[in-house]
């Protein structure tokens, strides 16, 4: 609370060295008995071996302002910092101030302590620190029409900083002393009601809120307002041992509520200020966002300069974890499938879900985070933009991003369109299929970047030869197929080429239908035998009955042709028994 100096400055009565050791220490400070002060008493229990031990008097002016004052169950542990705020009331009759400690006799106990003592004079009705000829008095009698304007002006301008300071002030008193009790005797409590304008405005059910109005974030809706003393507990102090991950922006920790929800906590390095940029971006867009597959956010804290972002807890972590790099179980096929098709649905519903479009710009496996059930939603709004309004065709920006999951385009002429987000997508299509980073310096030139040697493959229809080495012969060769021409078209060149979020979805559901329905075929018999590692791609022509498609069907399928009736297919294949 205060300067370390200011504790290590501390009195107490210890070992005296009298013989009476019931006596006080007392403070006396001049003052002009015609003003009130503000007086705060900071303590700090250094000097105990254990607690309940020093219990004390404390006097301001003679009068008793605090009895038996038990440092430790107030703030239920030593050298922990406490202060205690007063209004002196103005006596005529006396020109200094006193402040005494002095043991508790009926506790027997002889010691007392004091920290340190913060006085400030209160101005006076005439709003003077000195005197009651108001300010008014002072200023030309009869000022001209432009003088009296810019007074008015002035002078609203001032009141209204005023009234913001006052709340502010307020704000963070009460969000400093929610926990105090108040004081009783011959002193004012605090906080200081000053101004009932404040008061009313910000008259919300609870302090809580109360203090959210104060921040300047909170013009909007934007979720929970979280106290930094919240987020403390909840992440046990930003205890190391919770860290979940470290990225660009800072440092994620798992935290639990004080209702027990899991959540994840973001805290912004304070002193970038692309930082705070991103911060509010996330907060904006988030706010503005529900939905199943994006990570909503719960709430934010920007106390003490902090940035801080609360968010639902994804048990699973980042996709990119479970792809490679780390020692978890290989996902399924279907799961794979599953997962890519709920990253593509919330950006889908990012590019057209909101009123006005938004890219999400830096789209990869590790902003793509899997929930306790591994349903996927897409994190990290920090970059995101919102996309171009009708009349344009691109928004002109600076180009931001993850490598390997840059957009060639966008790198080039620096315009932003959602089919930038698209192509970032087919790198994870590709990363998830071949599990491997979407850029690896270590390998052979032609091997880096997975966008480009991936789709030297998918050009050639083998696919299969550099997917993970686990899924080989556990892939229905329709569905890699569809997979495949999915992540090719996410991947062209240019961005008109490439299909819209919606597209992709549909075709990565449709690879998913042609998954299960080949698996829920094959159900009695051992999967393995019908798929032989190494075979190339057969295409699967749609229309055939269920029988051809375990014979592998006919090839030469019409890609075209295929896509335009795909609709009514569609329909069909989510039950291929009943035909
Ligand atoms: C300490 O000061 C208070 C207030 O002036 C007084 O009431 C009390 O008797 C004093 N205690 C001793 C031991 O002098």
């Amino acid at each position: 609370i205060a300067p370390n100096l200011v504790y290590a400055t501390a009195e107490t009565m210890e070992d005296p060295n009298v013989a009476n050791a019931n006596f006080n220490i007392t403070w006396v400070f001049p003052v002009d008995p015609s003003f009130r002060y503000f007086v705060r008493v900071h303590f700090c229990d250094i000097i105990s071996q254990a607690l309940n031990t020093l219990v004390f008097n404390l006097y301001i002016n003679d009068d008793i302002a605090v009895g038996s004052l038990d440092l430790s169950t107030l703030t239920a542990d030593l050298n922990v910092p406490y202060y205690k705020d007063f209004i002196s009331n103005a006596s005529a009759d006396s020109d200094s101030l006193t402040v005494s400690i002095g043991p508790d006799m009926a506790a027997d106990l002889t010691n007392a302590t004091m920290s340190g003592l913060e006085i400030m004079k209160i101005s006076n009705e005439a709003k003077s620190l000195n005197g009651l000829s108001s300010v008014g008095s002072l200023l030309p009698k009869s000022p001209s029409k432009k003088n009296k304007l810019a007074i008015i002006i002035g002078s609203a301008v001032g009141a209204a900083a005023a009234v913001m300071l006052i709340g502010i002030c307020y704000c963070f008193l009460v969000a400093r002393k929610s926990k105090d009790t108040s004081q009783g005797n011959s002193w004012l409590p605090l906080p200081l009601y000053g101004n009932s304008l404040t008061m009313t405005k910000m008259s919300t059910t609870s302090q809580k809120s109360a203090t959210a109005s104060c921040i300047s974030l909170a013009s909007s809706n934007l979720g929970r307002f979280f106290m930094f003393q919240e987020i403390l507990d909840a992440t046990n102090k930003f205890d190391e041992s919770l860290l979940l991950g470290v990225g660009g922006f800072g440092r994620v920790y798992k935290g639990t509520l004080e209702d027990g929800t899991k959540v994840a906590v973001k805290r912004g390095n304070p002193r970038s200020e692309q930082g705070l940029a991103e911060f509010r971006t996330e907060i904006e867009m988030l706010s503005k966002l529900r939905h199943r597959h994006l990570v909503s956010l719960i709430g934010y804290c920007d106390e003490r300069s902090e940035m801080i972002l609360v968010y639902e807890y994804m048990a699973n972590g980042p996709l990119r974890s479970h792809l490679y790099g780390t020692d978890l179980p290989p996902l399924s096929w279907k799961q794979r499938l599953e997962i890519c098709i709920g990253a593509a649905r919330g950006l889908h519903y990012l590019h057209t879900g909101a009123a006005q479009s938004i890219i999400h710009r830096d789209v990869k496996t590790t902003n793509i985070l899997l929930d306790e059930n591994f349903v996927a939603k897409v994190a990290d709004f920090g970059l995101s933009k919102t996309g171009p309004s009708l009349d344009q065709t691109h928004v002109s920006t600076a180009v931001k991003g993850s490598f390997g999951y840059l957009d060639p385009e966008y790198f080039r002429r620096q315009q932003l369109t959602e089919k930038s987000d698209v192509y970032s997508f087919g790198v994870v299509l590709m990363e998830v299929l071949c599990t491997r980073p979407a850029l690896n310096p270590v390998l052979p030139r032609e091997q880096v970047n997975i966008a480009e040697w991936a789709m030297t493959w998918q050009k050639k229809g083998m696919l299969d030869q550099i997917m993970d080495s686990n899924l080989v012969g556990k892939v229905n060769p329709a569905s890699l197929k569809k997979y495949g021409e999915t992540a090719e078209k996410c991947l062209a060149e240019h961005g008109v080429d490439r299909p819209s979020m919606g597209d992709v979805l549909w075709n990565l559901e449709y690879a998913l239908q042609l998954e299960e329905t080949s698996s829920a075929l094959l159900e009695p018999e051992d999967n393995s035998t019908n798929h032989i590692p190494g075979i190339p791609l057969t295409p699967i022509e749609p229309f055939d009955n269920s029988v051809s498609m375990i014979d592998g069907g006919n090839s030469g399928t019409d890609d075209d042709a295929e896509d335009a009736a795909t609709s009514a297919v569609f329909s069909q294949l989510v039950n291929p028994r009943g035909r």
